[in-house]
């Protein structure tokens, strides 16, 4: 990472729990909720009831994302004591990356739900701070004009492997010239995990045209769309509504060029159709792996790792690196926690690549136990789109700020100068 980033990220978990305190006597609460779960009930009220479906929701029941949570609560951290925490260092390094915390944000997609700046709002917020930001596959901003938003802040590219290698080949030759430093392969999501509050209200963002940035701007994906249609996917006769008549102009309205423009030419409803044909990729297996290898220098991650035996692999099939994740509880119901998982990829891998790991990340406490259970750094995910909704740029740096202040607070109150002084006997079940 950039030195100069690093240093422009100064955090001092004591200065902003004084100025909290100290504006308290003028009579000022933050503009951002301190508490998490306070955080999502007020997005909620300021979000659509899709956007919050989109972002909340999570796979069937909801039970592993509730475990996700919950998990974290079975370890309980053991402080120690008499140990000069006066000085503290929260920085680490990461696959020859140095970063001032061991936070990254979460790719998350179709931002603009939350807010018109989206990811370019999460992008100048993460560097600001010198938090690295992994661009999600299906964002709204494509990653070059975050890139540029971001200006030396570090960044990495999660990949969706779509049906099409050219395209992977392409995302992968985009994000190493706009400075990505890594790719993460999310693996959980060679199709969509049954998310009961999305179908209840009948709504995915892709189809509107939201949340899928990174391909109208892609030269292959256009080339892809003037191929004919494969004839033998049928295409659904639909009754015109008013609501299709809403969905289709506000899908004009999405795709990059004029909204007459997109009437006329029919590409933006070519687009989505493309798109949905091909994102997902439900045939990948450990074999495809070398194909990306061969395109990019870039170090590889696996995202969606909670088996020792497919960390195992990973290892075998030469990845740098692994992301334990349920993806936030939005694919398998009933699977894993991440934090439970985490312990036995860890051992698994045995110091060999980085284990970093996300899904349920709340609190400063979180992040400790994490890492004292082998992570080497955390990823955040919906609480900073939260921030987004409610306060745009200003309201992710809020909350990022919030979790790396509660972090160091955490760590230093727990004995902890620096991060590799959080072991595992620091916890206990
Ligand atoms: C996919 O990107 C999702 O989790 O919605």
């Amino acid at each position: 990472m950039p030195e100069e980033a690093i240093l422009k990220a100064k955090f001092s978990a004591l200065e902003r729990q004084k100025n909290i305190y100290l504006a308290g006597i003028s009579g000022q609460r933050p503009a951002i909720p301190i508490h998490p779960d306070e955080l999502e009930r007020q997005a909620k009220e300021k979000m659509t009831q899709e956007a919050f479906a989109y972002v909340a929701g999570s796979a069937g029941l909801e039970r592993t994302a509730f475990q996700n949570r919950e998990g974290f609560g079975r370890w309980q951290i053991v402080p120690r004591m008499l140990r000069d925490v006066s000085q503290c260092d929260l920085s680490t390094e990461l696959l020859g990356m140095k970063i001032p915390a061991p936070i990254l944000t979460a790719p998350i997609g179709v931002l603009e739900m939350a807010h018109p700046k989206a990811d370019l709002a999460v992008g100048r917020a993460a560097a600001t701070l010198g938090i690295p930001m992994i661009f999600s596959n299906q964002a709204s901003v494509p990653m070059e004009k975050v890139a540029e938003a971001m200006e030396d802040g570090l960044r990495w590219f999660q990949l969706y492997w779509s049906k099409s290698n050219d395209l992977v080949a392409s995302f992968a030759h985009r994000a190493e010239a706009c400075g990505c430093r890594a790719i993460v392969i999310t693996l959980d999501t060679t199709m969509l995990g049954w998310r009961t509050r999305d179908l209840e209200m009948a709504y995915l963002p892709f189809l509107r045209g939201k949340g899928i940035a990174q391909y109208t701007s892609d030269p292959v994906f256009q080339r892809l769309l003037d191929e004919p249609d494969d004839a033998s996917t049928p295409q659904p006769k639909r009754r015109l509504t008013w609501d299709t008549i809403v969905s289709l102009s506000e899908l004009l309205r999405a795709y990059p060029g004029g909204w007459f423009g997109n009437l006329r030419s029919g590409r933006a409803l070519k687009a989505v159709r493309k798109f949905i044909n091909i994102y997902t990729n439900p045939s990948l297996n450990w074999n495809d792996l070398a194909f990306l290898r061969q395109q990019t220098k870039l170090p590889i991650l696996l995202k969606g790792i909670v088996h020792a035996d497919d960390a195992r692999l990973a290892l075998d099939h030469g990845i740098d690196g692994l992301i334990v994740s349920n993806h936030g509880g939005r694919q398998v119901d009933g699977a894993i926690s991440a934090i439970e998982a985490l312990p036995n990829v860890v051992a698994a891998v045995n110091g060999q690549i980085p284990v970093l790991m996300d899904s349920g990340i709340r609190s400063g406490a979180d992040v400790f136990k994490a890492l004292a259970l082998g992570a080497k750094a955390v990823c955040v995910g919906r609480p900073y789109v939260y921030g987004l909704a409610l306060n745009g740029e200003a309201g992710v740096r809020e909350v990022l700020e919030n979790l790396v202040a509660d972090f160091e607070l955490t760590m230093r109150l727990s004995g902890c100068c620096s991060i590799s002084e959080i072991s595992s006997e620091m916890v206990s079940r």
